[in-house]
């Protein structure tokens, strides 16, 4: 045990983890991307820390006929490629012996009946109870189906020592839209309680974001800045360099507004914005989130060239020095979608703190680079002493949170330069994690997992969360959807958007930061 602390300073102060009960997590879509990618290897990880229940097991529930053992060497296959860390052949035998697979049907009740009869049967053996975690991640159109079923067979309510012990992981996309959010949430709390749920948004697991809390409401220092009086706006952007890679027929009914701003951007904003909590109970962090999504104005739409959003698509276009396709000739895109690779927005949270100060988001693929950032731009001076003079070269006050990829914070100020006469220049001051940490982070996963196991939703979505931020983004997806492809944007791969969302910040007097830099 001490090893594994040694090897992984970050894992400190996580000890509590240590005591969670015998477990049985069962993945539905164990042949799919995220199992390989990220959900074994984080497991191993997990493993590999120690950090698992000394009676810990994996069962995969897919359609495909997979036996036991080729189920074992598909994981060892993902761990090898995508662990953080590489395979410990004694970690792996550990891990190797409690790793099963189900075949079966999402909407077969026999398959389920047979899958409590296994669970049942593994329980006669070891001689005690398992709590069991259900992991969904297949398509979004089996979750139903799945959650029912679970009700059905009686394993939503399985129990150990009479008290219940039956968890649901749920991934995104959570709903489509505020009403199919509304329907799922009904269909799950129907068969679980809300205490047993846990929905995903793996941008919760990230350190930088977890960290957000702790920047600031463990330093005195911001909290009486953070406000109105003193920040003049904010930007959030998450910027990716990939195109749809290979998920053009999930993505093009997806799109940006759907895949990445209703949820982690969402997210990022409900922490950068919310009230102080009363404690960092789940609960008391996730009903500060909630007010403030609540507290976010509806967005104005019409018309679609002056509103507070801008969508657009990527064409072809120039990086790294390669031409790369536009949206429309990547694979399994229809010729005539008028799906958005990107998306900003312009918010404004009508509340004490926030009223009047514009929150922008944005979001996009084929963004020259990968970074997700979030930029607090606090008001100027008064103009009176370091103005009108080229020797003063003054900045707004910037504290920008990179989240990923150079995880860290910095701090723009100004500065003095040098010399015998007063000139002045910004200046940054710059905290990264890989120079203060090292930089072998756990990955998001790894963290929501275990939390799961152990019983920890602070970082999952809430039923009414997931619900408040559909509020706000149905009637945009409405709108663009009666739009067809009016208001539909184009920026070339490998640029930061159209020309209409730096009309979007130009028209309150704003302009996009460089992200990144
Ligand atoms: C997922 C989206 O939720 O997040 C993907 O579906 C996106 O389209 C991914 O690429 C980005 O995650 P990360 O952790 O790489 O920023």
């Amino acid at each position: 045990m001490e090893e594994a602390e040694q090897r992984h300073p970050f894992l400190e102060g996580l000890s509590r983890h240590r005591g969670a009960p015998p477990t049985l997590l069962v993945i539905f879509g164990a042949s799919g991307d995220l199992t390989a990618r990220k959900l074994v290897p984080a497991l191993y990880n997990l493993a590999l820390d120690s950090l698992l229940p000394a009676d810990f097991r994996l069962m995969g529930f897919g359609r495909k006929e997979i036996p036991d053992e080729q189920f074992r060497t598909d994981a060892r296959a993902s761990i090898t490629e995508f662990s953080r860390r590489p395979l410990e052949e004694d970690v792996w035998k550990d891990v190797e012996g409690g790793l099963y697979y189900h075949q079966g049907a999402y909407d077969d009740p026999e398959a389920y009946a047979a899958l409590a009869k296994r669970i049942a049967q593994m329980e006669k053996e070891a001689g005690h109870g398992l709590q069991l975690v259900f992991y969904i991640s297949t398509p979004p159109g089996v979750f139903e189906p799945i959650v029912e079923n679970l009700g059905d067979c009686g394993l939503a309510r399985h129990e150990v020592k009479g008290q219940t012990a039956a968890k649901v992981i749920i991934e995104k996309p959570f709903g489509h839209d505020l009403a199919s959010a509304k329907q799922l949430n009904e269909v799950i709390v129907r068969n679980f309680d809300e205490g047993q749920v846990y929905r995903i948004d793996h941008y919760l697991g990230k350190e930088t974001v977890q960290n957000l809390l702790v920047a600031r409401f463990a330093n005195a220092i911001f909290e009486p800045i953070w406000n109105r009086e003193y920040v003049d706006s904010v930007q959030i952007t998450v910027a990716e360099s990939v195109g749809v890679e290979g998920r053009g027929g999930y993505y093009d009914e997806s799109g940006a507004l759907r895949d990445m701003i209703q949820n982690h951007t969402m997210q990022l904003l409900s922490l950068i914005a919310m009230e102080p909590p009363v404690s960092l109970a789940p609960e008391g962090i996730r009903d500060e989130k909630v007010k403030v999504l609540k507290a976010v104005q509806p967005l104005v739409l019409h018309p679609p060239e002056q509103g507070d959003v801008v969508r657009a698509r990527y064409k072809e276009g120039l990086m790294e020095g390669k031409r790369v396709p536009g949206y429309l000739q990547e694979e399994g895109i229809p010729n005539d979608s008028t799906t958005e690779t990107y998306a900003a927005l312009r918010l404004n949270i009508n509340n004490w703190r926030w009223q009047g100060v514009p929150f922008y988001l944005r979001s996009g693929k084929r963004m020259p680079r990968r970074v997700s950032e979030i930029a607090i731009q606090f008001k100027r001076p008064p103009g009176i002493l370091f103005t009108g003079s080229r020797r003063f070269d003054v900045e707004q006050n910037t504290l920008v949170i990179q989240v990923q990829p150079d995880e860290g914070m910095t701090l723009l100020t100004n500065s003095k330069v040098p010399g015998l006469e007063t000139r002045t220049q910004p200046v940054k001051m710059h905290f990264r994690y890989a120079t203060t940490f090292g930089s072998n982070t756990p990955e998001a996963y790894e963290r929501l997992i275990l939390d799961a196991i152990i019983g920890d939703s602070t970082l999952f979505i809430r039923g009414d969360e997931t619900e408040a931020s559909w509020q706000l983004i149905t009637p945009v997806l409405e709108a663009w959807r009666d739009h067809g492809q009016r208001g539909l944007a184009e920026y070339a791969a490998g640029s930061w958007g159209p020309l209409e969302s730096e009309r979007l910040l130009w028209a309150s007097g704003h302009e996009w930061r460089k992200a990144g830099v």
